[in-house]
């Protein structure tokens, strides 16, 4: 398998690109954000402990966290890979990820981050929230809070996976397109 983690500010277009490899390439999309709120509208147990932090843009607990990705994980038996869309956003979740791979011979093979300025970021999630429908990105304070919390616990990672000599930078401003492609040309070279 080949496993990617697609990295990035709040904004950055993860999301929309992740959806778009998975497709191209028939891999698994796990976007932990996803799983947050699907529990947060299912009023589960899960969606109960996330939702305070998730609402304020703050990040649920490693441990919560790091249980529910490793769920996920199992779900990816026959794809080529998994393609990791907002997770790991700490190095404890970092290092369990890498624990949790390895436990299946498996390893993280790159780490793609979508670069963009954080005007454009701002901009970009104020015009998503008039449709997401999402509490987080309806609020100008908790945007800027969520990029916050991007920069002082979250940017970190991309270290990690440096030191492994395991990043990849990608300009993430331009066509939807466009920056898939660039993506592309990134991926191809890890298959
Ligand atoms: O990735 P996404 O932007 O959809 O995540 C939405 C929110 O879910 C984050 O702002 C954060 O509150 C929470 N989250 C988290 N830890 C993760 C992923 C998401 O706390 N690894
Ligand atoms: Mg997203």
């Amino acid at each position: 398998m080949t496993n990617i983690i697609l990295f990035g500010p709040p904004g950055a277009g993860k999301g929309t690109q992740a959806e778009r490899i998975r497709d191209n390439y028939n891999f698994l999309h796990i976007s932990t954000g996803d799983v947050f709120r699907y529990n947060i509208k299912n009023e589960t147990e899960l969606g109960q402990r996330a939702k305070s932090f998730i609402d304020r843009g703050e990040l649920v607990p490693d441990d919560v966290t790091i249980k529910m990705l490793a769920g996920e994980i199992e779900k990816a038996d026959d794809k080529n890979g998994i393609i990791f869309d907002g997770f790991p956003r700490t190095k404890a979740q970092a290092d369990a990820l890498d624990d949790l791979l390895n436990e299946q011979n498996e390893k993280i093979d790159a780490l793609v981050s979508l670069n963009v300025d954080d005007e454009i970021l701002i901009g970009r999630l104020k015009e998503r929230g008039k449709t997401s429908g999402r509490k987080d990105d309806a609020d100008e304070n908790v945007i800027k809070n969520r990029i916050q919390v991007y920069y002082t616990e979250t940017e970190i990672v991309k270290d990690h996976y440096k030191q492994q000599g395991k990043l990849h930078q990608v300009d993430g401003v331009g066509s939807v397109q466009d920056i898939t492609k660039r993506l592309n040309n990134v991926i191809d070279q890890l298959i």
